[in-house]
């Protein structure tokens, strides 16, 4: 059994992570920036799980918190943001996490970046996730990288967000619709992890969790659609009214549906490399689109059920910022 401390662990991936790593017989502790009881509703019944409020990007704060636990896992990232946001969540942050392993004597690092992170890479996102990457590279650290494709499941505000707007819209123009992804179950991205923390042969690996398949976002979109029982006429946004849009959204207040980043990532394909291992070298054998896809989304569901399409909209600009799309 071992004690692990989760940095951004409320979000999507985390909540289902808190459930593995209990499965597994491991106690967690959750950061979260916000009152505990607001974050982290999901996983603060769990009994191995403590979910604390904490500062992360506070070196003293984020090594007492540190201290004790066996390993870290790091989760913390931002879909949307200015160059200063990326570069506070994705990098400074872990050399925050990296000075506050160095004082407190916990050497073992899962970090959980993203397919697709280069420095070169057009989308800020992508850039500020490598240099993430890199300080790790250096860090003398015990790490393990993982690099996900668009992860789904049942709680994921990427395939279910396709389904709704299908559910207002007579058609569907999907912006970057032609872009290439290898969408991984969530559930395989949190196996992977609990896998790498009881694997120390993991330990100087980066690893890409992706998915059996590659699919157009056009064809993500139509699945989704046919699932929750509206089988709506898909197609590719034109790019320009695609950035039109983005910085329409960006205006608005909170967390934009789309930004303009997010479409500069959708410029290159966003699937397994060739150049790095992936979760079937670790022996797994990645559950599907259409396999799961019909556990979470179908007719019965009534996905968008009475909503209109600026409440869709509002919903999604209130709620914490969560990944979603491309990353
Ligand atoms: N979801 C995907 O499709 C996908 C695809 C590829 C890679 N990934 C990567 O997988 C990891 C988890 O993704 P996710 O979908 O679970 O993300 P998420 O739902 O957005 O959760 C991210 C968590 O990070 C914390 N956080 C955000 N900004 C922070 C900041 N400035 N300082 C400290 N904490 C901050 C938030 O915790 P609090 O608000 O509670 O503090 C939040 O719970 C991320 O590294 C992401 O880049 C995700």
């Amino acid at each position: 059994m071992a004690n692990l401390l989760l940095l951004g662990g409320t979000g999507f991936v985390g909540r289902h992570l808190c459930e593995q790593l209990q499965r597994a017989g491991h106690r967690v502790t959750v950061a979260t920036r916000r009152t505990p009881r607001m974050a982290a509703a999901a996983i603060q019944h769990l009994p191995a799980v403590t979910v604390l409020q904490a500062n992360t990007n506070d070196a003293q704060a984020l090594a007492t918190l540190m201290a004790g636990h066996d390993a870290v896992v790091n989760l913390i990232a931002i879909l949307h943001g200015n160059e200063a946001e990326f570069e506070r969540a994705h990098v400074t942050q872990v050399q925050t996490i990296i000075d506050a392993c160095h004082s407190t004597g916990v050497h073992r690092l899962i970090h959980i970046s993203a397919l697709g992170a280069a420095q070169g890479a057009t989308s800020k996102y992508q850039r500020s996730k490598a240099r993430g990457e890199a300080l790790l590279q250096t860090s003398g650290l015990e790490v393990t990288v993982l690099r996900p494709s668009v992860i789904f499941g049942a709680d994921d505000r990427f395939l279910n967000t396709f389904a709704r707007f299908q559910a207002l819209l007579p058609v569907f123009p999907v912006p970057g619709g032609d872009t290439r992804f290898q969408p991984v179950w969530v559930e395989d991205v949190t196996r992977a992890i609990v896998y790498a923390i009881e694997h120390p042969g993991t330990i100087g690996q980066t690893v890409e969790a992706v998915g059996p398949e590659v699919y157009t976002l056009c064809e993500l979109a139509k699945m989704a659609g046919k699932a929750a029982g509206h089988d709506r006429m898909v197609f590719t946004q034109p790019t320009a009214l695609a950035y039109f849009q983005a910085v329409f959204l960006e205006m608005l207040p909170g967390v934009p549906l789309l930004s303009t980043d997010n479409l500069s990532a959708m410029e290159v394909d966003n699937v397994a490399s060739g150049q790095l291992p992936t979760l079937r070298e670790w022996g797994f054998t990645p559950a599907s689109v259409p396999g799961i896809l019909p556990t979470y989304l179908n007719p019965h569901l009534g996905v968008g059920g009475g909503r209109s399409y600026l409440t869709v909209l509002r919903d999604h600009a209130s709620a914490p910022q969560r990944m979603t799309s491309k990353k």
